[in-house]
């Protein structure tokens, strides 16, 4: 694994700024050296702006391949859906070819089955794209992820069953007895890149138990988020607050 890099940005806007700047530039740098991109979109709050910002991007739609990283169990037209809120800040205001969006099975009504049927699926998809990594998962070029204010990602809540998953691609999360559709560890763990954008006085206490020298893993599960490629955390100031990050790099302005 490649040493994570911490970039902190000065507030919000400038975070989402930042992020979606170094989205499109992976984004493009995936389709020139390999001829697509394919990437997992987070849920929740934070990433939304920076898919509104990429809406208005002119990139090789064509060359996507979207699958999400966690999904609540509701169908897609729910306020809590994760696809229907990308959907309206981007994917409907641009032209990725619909056999391209892999939106999660959520309307099985046994998340088990659903989780197997987004397996078959991603597998499908990846098939005609890339040889499967000797450990039998594909490499996504780029996960977004976000941190909740208990050190969760994607669905990968604190001492769930989840955290032990390591030969499926998608499992069945947990939070507080609410079924999620997510993606294992292992499977954010064979990407290329995985960008993790997070904001708010509200995650402090959660980064200074993430980034401790010794802390409980299965308490805080994005310490498990250890990929082979690339990993970057985007925070912002009051994310932070006075912790010591190891090798963060505070970015005051960028063109
Ligand atoms: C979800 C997300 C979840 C989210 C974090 C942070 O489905 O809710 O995938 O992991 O990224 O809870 O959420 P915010 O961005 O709203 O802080």
């Amino acid at each position: 694994m490649t040493a994570p890099t911490i970039e902190i940005l000065p507030d919000k806007t400038t975070l989402i700024q930042y992020a979606l700047a170094r989205s499109v530039e992976i984004i493009q740098q995936a389709v020139a050296d390999h001829g697509y991109c394919t990437l997992a979109l987070a849920g929740g709050s934070t990433p939304k702006p920076i898919y509104e910002g990429l809406a208005q991007h002119d990139l090789p739609w064509n060359k996507l391949y979207i699958f999400w990283g966690d999904e609540r169990y509701v169908p897609v037209d729910h306020p809590d859906s994760n696809a229907g809120m990308a959907q309206r800040a981007w994917l409907d205001r641009v032209s990725v070819p619909s056999d391209q969006v892999w939106m999660t099975p959520t309307t099985e009504g046994d998340p088990a089955q659903s989780a197997q049927r987004y397996e078959d699926q991603l597998k499908a998809a990846f098939a005609p794209l890339q040889p499967l990594a000797e450990a039998g998962f594909p490499r996504f070029d780029l996960v977004w992820l976000g941190m909740g204010d208990d050190g969760h990602t994607a669905s990968l809540f604190p001492h769930t069953a989840a955290l032990a998953e390591m030969n499926r691609w998608v499992t069945v999360g947990d939070k507080d007895g609410e079924p999620r559709i997510t993606f294992t560890l292992p499977l954010i763990n064979h990407s290329r890149q995985v960008m993790v954008v997070a904001a708010g006085a509200s995650k402090q206490s959660a980064l200074s138990q993430v980034f401790a020298a010794e802390a409980e893993d299965a308490a805080y599960p994005i310490r498990l988020v250890q990929p082979t490629g690339q990993l970057t955390w985007l925070l912002d100031a009051e994310a932070v607050g006075d912790l010591n990050l190891p090798g963060a790099r505070r970015v005051n302005r960028f063109d």
